[in-house]
C-alpha cells in the first residue's frame, strides 16, 4: 500500500492547527502509521529541503522549520501521495483553492501550514529521513471494507 510523508510546519502547531489537519485526512479514509511532535535539526531540514539548497528561499526556509517544534506523519492509502497534495493545495496559499488546507488557512509561500510528499519515490525517501522502521506501526483499520471495494 502507497505512503506518503506529511510535516504541519511550525506556523501549523503554533497556529493550533494539528488536529485540523489530521480530521481531514482520518475524514479522507486515510490511515495514520506513523506520528510525532519534534523539533527540527538543521541538518535534518537541510536534507529534508536539499533538492532546493541552491534557491535563494533555502536559508529561511531552514530557518523557519528549524524555529519552533513540527508534526512528523506518515499516512497511507490507496494513492495517498497525490491526493494528500491535492488535500493540502497549491504552494502559495493566496492561489490555493479554498477547501484545501493552504486554502483555507494560509497567507503567504513562507507560511504554508505543512508539507506533503510531491511523487511516490520522494515519500520513501523522506519517511526513511524522519522515521526508523520500529516507529511505523502496520495496522488494519476496522473500516477497511467500507473505504475500498
Ligand atoms: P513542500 O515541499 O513544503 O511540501 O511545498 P511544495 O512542494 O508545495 O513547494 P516546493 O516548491 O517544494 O517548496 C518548498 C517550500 O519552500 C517554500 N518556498 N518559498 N519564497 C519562495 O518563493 C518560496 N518558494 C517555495 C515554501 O514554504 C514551500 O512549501
Ligand atoms: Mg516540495
Amino acid at each position: 500500500m502507497e505512503r506518503t510523508f506529511l510535516m504541519i510546519k511550525p506556523d501549523g502547531v503554533q497556529r493550533g492547527l494539528v488536529g485540523e489537519v489530521i480530521r481531514r485526512l482520518e475524514a479522507k479514509g486515510f490511515m495514520l502509521v506513523g506520528l510525532k511532535l519534534m523539533s527540527v535539526s538543521q541538518e535534518l531540514a537541510e536534507q529534508h529541503y536539499d533538492v532546493h539548497k541552491d534557491k535563494g528561499f533555502f536559508k529561511g526556509l531552514v530557518e523557519f522549520i528549524t524555529s519552533s517544534p513540527v508534526v512528523a506523519m506518515v499516512w497511507e492509502g490507496d494513492g495517498v501521495v497525490a491526493s494528500a497534495r491535492k488535500i493540502i493545495g497549491a504552494t502559495n496559499p493566496l492561489t490555493a483553492d479554498p477547501g484545501t488546507i493552504r486554502g483555507d488557512f494560509g497567507l503567504s509561500i513562507g507560511r504554508n501550514l505543512i508539507h506533503g510528499s510531491d511523487a511516490v519515490e520522494t515519500a520513501n525517501r523522506e519517511i526513511a529521513l524522519w522515521f526508523s522502521e520500529d516507529e511505523l506501526t502496520s495496522w488494519k483499520p476496522a473500516a477497511t471494507p467500507w473505504l475500498y471495494e
